[in-house]
């Protein structure tokens, strides 16, 4: 089939990336001149498992980077729009840039299209984009428009794409719904997980991933009503995390006992410092808006909200009861990304956290696998940025693991013993047992569990050791 995708950041050059492998002849449009230059010149402009292997696979074969939407939507028969939806001072997502592509797509417009949104968008979205289309005076059985929703995760974007729950097609009428299931067919009839060279399954997935055909309406509230329910997840264990804290309970073993009941699931129940990111924080205030307008208090989504800011105060309070006072104190901080897995900083919990620390006078030595670039454009000069995790630790007061990197939780601890001035590590991450920190010497900070506190100095790995005062 012939594909546009408009927009190439996060979900957009993922999904172009993904529908070429799939077989599809694809276009990706932008109007980012810079962007567009890096992506022709073979740059890979996201830290993204498998996006590197997948550009260079297809790109300048079944897949070409483009500024001329109208030539695009010529060329495709279906145009998925993944344009950004930021949100207004409000909370409600800022539409216009959707609107905007909607008018080029509408003058564009030679034959039958499906105009997909790929966007998290509010419910009626679709609606607005067929008057918008219309009024451009495309003809009314020209086009239809679809929604189609992504559940990708940052980090592991290109596996969550090929290896879906599911996927949901939100369309009106069967006309429609059969361009899309085309789109999909390759994964839907399994053809493409037989492909030699086909991106690898991760574990435990169901394919082929089921397909679900509902109403345009309904799909885009399936987007809004799942991330709502993931940040929901994550509140609920925070704050059952909290209370762990103060009666003496371990939120891992509470964990594992409720994610275990089949109708719960254990997945997105890991407490931290709070969800971030572009998509949970955006559209839980975007749901909230919705609902308002609809005439319905989402007050459920306030409290989601208000618990995950709380859950960084906590943190906060956390490095002040390890410290004592913070002006002046050196702080080895590991992880600004979002989350692990990405080069992504919009809404880290871990860039907020950094710049409260700034604001009390610490001393930053901070260590990201992907995200430094993108941090140094947001944190102010005191930052320093170091090439490693043992050199952020290095005459630190504490160490504090802010993104749950892989590599966070493979450290050479006796390493990091030497090299901190004290050995505090403070866990926003839960990436260590408290048990075993404490057997290694370390006072250890985490979050739903117990600290745990240095055992006698012999029984410790890095036994022996005076630290430097
Ligand atoms: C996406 C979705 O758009 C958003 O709704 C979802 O919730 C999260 O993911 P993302 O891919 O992260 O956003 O957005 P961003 O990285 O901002 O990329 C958007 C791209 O669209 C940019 O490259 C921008 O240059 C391009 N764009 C924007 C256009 O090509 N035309 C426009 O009119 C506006
Ligand atoms: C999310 C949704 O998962 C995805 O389906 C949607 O399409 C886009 O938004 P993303 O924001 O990329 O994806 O990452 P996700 O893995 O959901 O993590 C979001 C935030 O929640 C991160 O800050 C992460 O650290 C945090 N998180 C996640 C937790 O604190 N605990 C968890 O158990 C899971």
């Amino acid at each position: 089939m012939h594909i546009a995708v408009v927009g190439s950041g996060y979900v957009g050059l993922v999904a172009g990336a993904c529908f070429a492998d799939l077989g599809h002849q694809v276009i990706v449009v932008d109007n980012d001149q810079a962007k567009l230059a890096a992506l022709k010149a073979g740059e890979v402009p996201i830290h993204e498992k498998f996006l590197p292997e997948l550009l260079r696979r297809h790109r300048g074969r079944n897949l070409t980077f483009s500024d001329d939407l109208v030539a695009a939507v010529r060329a495709s028969d279906a145009i998925f729009v993944a344009v950004g939806t930021p949100p207004t001072e409000q909370g409600e997502a800022d539409l216009s840039y959707v609107e905007s592509v909607a008018r080029g797509i509408s003058g564009a417009i030679n034959g039958y299209k499906v105009v997909v949104e790929k966007s998290t968008v509010p419910v009626y979205t679709s609606d607005w984009v067929r008057k918008i289309i219309l009024r451009n005076a495309a003809a009314p059985d020209s086009f239809d428009v679809a929604s189609n929703p992504e559940f990708l995760r940052e980090g592991t974007a290109v596996t969550d794409f090929l290896y879906p729950d599911r996927i949901v097609v939100g369309a009106d009428s069967e006309r429609c719904a059969s361009v899309l299931r085309k789109v999909y067919e390759p994964m839907t009839n399994g053809s493409y997980y037989q492909k030699k060279g086909a991106i690898p399954a991760p574990d435990r997935v169901r394919i082929p991933p089921p397909l679900i055909i509902t109403s345009a309406k309904s799909a885009e509230l399936i987007k809004h009503a799942s991330n709502a329910f993931l940040a929901m997840k994550i509140s609920f264990v925070n704050a059952v995390a909290s209370i762990c804290e103060s009666v003496g309970a371990d939120v891992q073993q509470v964990c594992q006992g409720i994610g275990t009941d089949g109708r719960i699931g254990p997945r997105f129940l890991n407490p931290g410092i709070g969800y971030g990111g572009s998509c949970f924080p955006k559209d839980l205030m975007a749901f909230r808006a919705v609902a308002r307008e609809c005439g319905y208090e989402f007050r459920l989504l306030d409290e989601v909200m208000r618990i995950n800011e709380d859950q960084r105060q906590r943190f906060l309070r956390k490095v002040r009861t390890a410290l004592w006072t913070l002006r002046g104190k050196r702080l080895g901080v590991l992880g600004l990304a979002f989350k692990g897995g990405t080069d992504d900083i919009r809404e880290s919990p871990a860039i907020l956290l950094v710049q409260a620390l700034l604001q009390e006078g610490c001393q930053i030595a901070a260590y990201d696998p992907a995200a430094m670039d993108r941090a140094r454009e947001v944190l102010n000069s005191k930052t320093e940025f170091v090439g490693d995790p043992y050199e952020a630790a290095s005459g630190a007061d504490a160490l504090l693991i802010l993104t749950e990197w892989e590599e966070f939780a493979a450290l050479d601890l006796d390493r990091l013993f030497q090299q901190l001035k004290y050995p505090i590590v403070i866990d926003g991450r839960n990436l260590y047992q408290p048990d075993a920190m404490a057997a290694r010497g370390f006072t250890y900070y985490s979050v739903g569990r117990q600290a745990g506190t240095p055992v006698a100095p012999a029984e410790g790995a890095a036994a022996g050791k005076i630290k430097k005062s």
